[in-house]
């Protein structure tokens, strides 16, 4: 079995991305400039959003963390928005997902402009994706894209199961391996909650991606030799033992399928670093895209 290494990849790319902007330095231009908008104290929000502004430091772009009180008015954070929206010097920007329940989340991504908006969310954005035009690909899926890449995966023709339909993985990825060009050209089947046998759907896969969120659903008995596992499941576990209170772990029974699989990704370590450089990448092109448009 081979490991579908995120915590390299990414920071090969991190690397990438670094170089760019050391030329951009040398330049003398503007270097991208990333802004997170974070409500509320959510632990796994916080430590997400604290990685991203972490990552940001480290390759040199500038970073905005913009962080709200949880009792925050949804009209106040649209006027946030719409400030970000026109503030030149924020390239791109997150609104960090999930908000608090009193937000309407569907309103406040609409109200962020698709040139910044460096999650891939808004529908215009999506739709582009969905019709293989220029647009912000979601970080995650393009994340997957980018390991399947650089590890040479064999997709065209193969048979991917995918499992979660959430508007954030499941379906970008079932759209993104479907289309014509690399880590493309799969036929893709996605499962859900209403899929009857989902236990049965992956035995027939040659890749499979898991954003379920449910602990060790993936066991060996469901499985084919030489399956490729993605595993985008990101649990807290509580646990006294650890320092943190918890550990994090996947939906996959790694043990179990390791003698099974040809490629797998760890949890933690695969898909979770790979969603921060690909976010990276993204603010980087929005800062190219900006620039190419005031030129
Ligand atoms: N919450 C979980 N994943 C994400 C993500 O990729 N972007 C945002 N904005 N919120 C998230």
């Amino acid at each position: 079995m081979i490991l579908l290494d995120g915590k390299k990849v990414s920071n090969q790319i991190k690397d990438e991305i670094a170089q760019e902007v050391a030329t951009i330095k040398e330049r003398g231009e503007k270097v991208p400039h990333l802004a997170a908008v974070l409500v509320g104290n959510d632990g796994a929000s916080l430590t997400y959003v604290g990685s991203k502004v972490r990552s940001c430091k480290k390759i040199g772009f500038d970073s905005t963390l913009i962080h709200l009180p949880e009792e925050t008015t949804e009209a106040t954070l649209l006027k946030q928005v719409e400030d970000l929206n026109n503030n030149p010097e924020i390239d791109g920007y997150i609104v960090q997902l999930p908000l608090p329940k009193h937000i309407d989340e569907q309103k406040v991504l609409l109200a962020v402009h698709p040139d910044k908006d460096v999650d891939g969310f808004h529908p215009t954005n999506f739709g582009r994706m969905a019709l293989d035009m220029e647009s912000f690909i979601p970080a995650t899926p393009f994340g997957i894209m980018e390991l399947l890449k650089r590890y040479k995966v064999e997709t065209s023709g193969k048979h991917t199961v995918v499992i979660g339909r959430s508007h954030i993985v499941g379906r970008p990825i079932s759209i993104l391996m479907s289309q014509k060009g690399e880590a493309g050209n799969a036929t893709v089947t996605l499962t859900h909650s209403r899929t009857k046998d989902i236990k049965a759907l992956p035995l027939q896969a040659d890749i499979i991606v898991s954003a379920l969120g449910v602990p060790g659903f993936l066991t060996a008995d469901m499985v084919k030799k030489d399956v490729v596992v993605i595993d985008v499941g990101i649990t807290r576990v509580p646990d006294e033992t650890k320092e943190k209170g918890y550990y994090i772990t996947g939906d996959v029974d790694f043990e179990g399928l390791s003698e099974k699989a040809s490629f797998m990704t760890p949890v933690p370590g695969g898909v979770g670093p790979m969603t921060i450089a690909m976010l990276l990448k993204n603010t980087l092109l929005a800062r190219a895209r900006h620039q190419g448009k005031q030129d």
